[in-house]
This record gives structure tokens, sequence and C-alpha cells, in this order.
């Protein structure tokens, strides 16, 4: 079979392509390389074709498209802040480029089109965990890009017949995920500080929680996503069913690292929900789907591989 994987060169799209080429399938990525790096697919660059180019770009889409049995598409901005400070960015690159994504998996007559959409659509809504059948609401302009993906995913299957499903990630992490912005994510943040003997930046009081997952777990899941019956046309929370707060993040960083770590509270960040906690029956029971590795694991896992990508050689 044939895959093309979408932001293939970011931090989730390249364990899905180290997935896929170990399955001994033929893989195609499609990446502008603005967060990722050519270097994520150092293990499996001679076996994949790398399209450098922008989803934006319809020609590039349908090009990269060519010859797909399934699209998985992960290209997107993905930092709440950057979208506050830049909407008109977010919504070209998630909206516009999905439609062109979608438009050319329409045209090459995929299989399925699988869409990493994000808890993020839930917004703040009082009720945890978050089941699919809730309303979207969400709060900042990149949670309504990603859920307008979700919604075009769904009408080109009613419209067209592209068979589509769509995974909404809950805070993925792990191995690869670039630590290195202001807009990367959390837990990325609280290593690279902590390797670099500075104190991490919490944004608000630290009681915010995550329900975190591990990389894996995600991995495994869109795979299944592709093929699993009965999964089109259908919107599945992506997590791991437990959640977890900043500061209990922090005790397990001491834990796991016997250093002593004081954090650095700023205020919190415009458009950041405060609790987040996937439901994940739905997808257990269409996709047999089971995160199979836990917070603390996954954790130490990552822990280990940015103590030896970043810390001292
Ligand atoms: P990432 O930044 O590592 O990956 C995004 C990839 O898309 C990068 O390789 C980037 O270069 C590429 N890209 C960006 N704009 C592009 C464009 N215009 N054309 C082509 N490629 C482009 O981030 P990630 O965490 O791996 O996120 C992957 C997907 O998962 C995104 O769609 C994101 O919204 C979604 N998601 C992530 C999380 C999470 O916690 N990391 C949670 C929910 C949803
Ligand atoms: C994350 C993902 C987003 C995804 C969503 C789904 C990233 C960059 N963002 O958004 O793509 O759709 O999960 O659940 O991968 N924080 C700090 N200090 C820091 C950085 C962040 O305290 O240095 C706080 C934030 O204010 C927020 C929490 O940590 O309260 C998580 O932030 P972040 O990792 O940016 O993720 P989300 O905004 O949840």
């Amino acid at each position: 079979m044939r895959y093309l994987v979408t932001g293939g060169a970011g931090f989730i799209g390249s364990n899905i392509v180290d997935e896929l080429v170990q399955c001994g399938h033929d893989v195609a990525v499609l990446d502008d390389l603005s967060t990722g790096k050519e270097a994520n697919l150092a293990g499996v660059r001679k076996k994949i074709d790398l399209h450098i180019g922008s989803v934006t770009d319809l020609a590039a889409a349908q090009s990269a498209c060519r010859g797909a049995d399934y699209v998985i598409h992960l290209a997107a901005r993905t930092s709440v802040p950057r979208s506050v400070e830049n909407p008109l960015d977010t919504n070209h690159v998630n909206i516009d480029g999905t439609l062109n994504v979608l438009v050319a998996a329409r045209d090459a007559k995929v299989r399925r089109f699988v869409y990493a959409a994000s808890s993020s659509a839930y917004g703040e809504t009082p009720t945890l965990p978050k089941v699919e059948t809730m309303q979207p609401e969400p709060i900042s302009p990149y949670g309504v890009t990603k859920y307008v993906g979700e919604l075009y995913a769904q009408v080109f299957g009613r419209v067209y017949g592209v068979e589509n499903a769509s995974l909404r990630y809950f805070n993925v992490f792990g191995p690869r995920q670039d630590p290195t912005s202001q807009y990367s994510g959390v837990l990325s943040r609280f290593m690279l500080a902590v390797i670099e003997g500075k104190p991490p930046v919490i944004f608000g009081d630290g009681k915010q929680s995550r329900d975190f997952t591990y990389v894996e777990n995600i991995v495994d899941q869109t795979l299944r996503a592709c093929e699993a019956s009965g999964a089109s046309g259908k919107v599945f929370n992506g997590g791991t069913g437990v959640r977890i707060t900043l500061n209990e993040v922090l005790k397990l960083i001491e834990k796991i690292t016997g250093k002593k770590i004081s954090a650095k509270y700023d205020p919190p960040r415009s458009g950041d929900i405060l609790h987040s906690q996937a439901d994940i029956s739905l997808a257990r029971k269409v996709l047999g789907y089971e995160p199979r590795v836990g917070f603390e694991e996954g954790f130490r896992r990552t822990w280990e591989w940015y103590s030896a990508a970043f810390g001292k050689k």
C-alpha cells in the first residue's frame, strides 16, 4: 500500500512514517520543513519519496497524492498561542491547506483520508472526560481551524464519497517533539529547561491539566484508523483517559532526574483551556485502540531521548 503523510517530517508525522516503512509500505511525505526537519526522516530517507512543498499549494498536494492509497494529513500550524498572534497564517495553512489535500485525495481516488484533528475542538466546556458527541466550542483560532478540518473531511465523504476519519489527538509527547521554539509543546519545553539548568516556565498556576499521550499510542491509533471498517465519517478521541496537572508533571521530573526544580510562574496564556481528558470508548470499540504506553513510562523514554539529543555530550 502507498501512504502519503503530510507533515511527515514533523514530530508525530516522522514517527508514523517510521512505522509505515517498518511495515513494508510505500511512503510519500509532503512537508515544507517549516517546523519539521529532514533529520527526523534520516533513518528512512532513502526508502521514501520526500516532496518539499506546502499544502497551501494545490499542485504540490496533487503531485504528492499521485498513486496514494491512504492520505494521513498532519501538516499544520500546531500552536494555540501562535494562532492567537497570527490567526490568518494558522487559518491559511490549517483550513486552506486541508481543503487542498482533500481535493487532491479525492482526485487521486484514495481509499481513505485520515485527519489529525485536535482535542482543542472541545474548548472550555466543563464536563470531563470529553466525549465525541459533545458540541465543539473551540476557544482559540487554532481550535476553530482544526475543527473545520473535521467538518471538511466529513463533507468530502458525503459529497464526493471520500472515506475519512478524524482523530482528536490529546497533547501528544515523545521523541522528536521540537523543544526549541516558544510555541513548542509543554513537556518538551520543560525537559529542555531542566537539561539547560533553567527554571521551567508555567503559564498560570500549574493546576491546568492535560491528557498527555505518548506518541507510540497515537501512531498505533492513526494506522488503525486507516483500515478499520466502520470508521469512515467518524471522529475519534486519541488520548489515554488520564489527566495530569503541570505541577504534577514537575514532581515527576524531579523523581526521574533526582534534581530539585523551581518553576517560574507567568500569567496564563490567552486561548488556553484549563482541563483536558479523553473518553476513548469509541476508539476502543471501533478501532480496537488501547493505549499501550502509559504516561510515566512514556515520560521516562522521552526524558532519555532528550537527554541524549540535547544533554551535554
Ligand atoms: P509538528 O510541527 O512537529 O508537525 C507539523 C508538520 O507539518 C511539520 O513537519 C511542518 O514542517 C509541517 N508543515 C507545517 N505547515 C506546512 C505546510 N504549509 N505545508 C506542508 N507541511 C507543513 O507538530 P506535531 O505535533 O507533529 O503535529 C502534527 C499534527 O497533529 C498537526 O496537525 C497538529 O495540529 C496535530 N495535533 C498535534 C497534537 C500534539 O499534541 N502534538 C495534538 C493534537 C493535534
Ligand atoms: C497542544 C498542542 C496542539 C494540540 C493540543 C491538543 C503543541 C504545541 N500544541 O496544545 O497542537 O492540538 O495540544 O490537546 O503541540 N505551558 C506552560 N509552559 C510552557 C508551555 C506551555 O505552562 O513552556 C502550558 C500552556 O499554557 C498550556 C499547557 O502548558 O496550559 C499545554 O500547552 P501546550 O503544550 O502548548 O499545548 P496545548 O495548548 O494544550
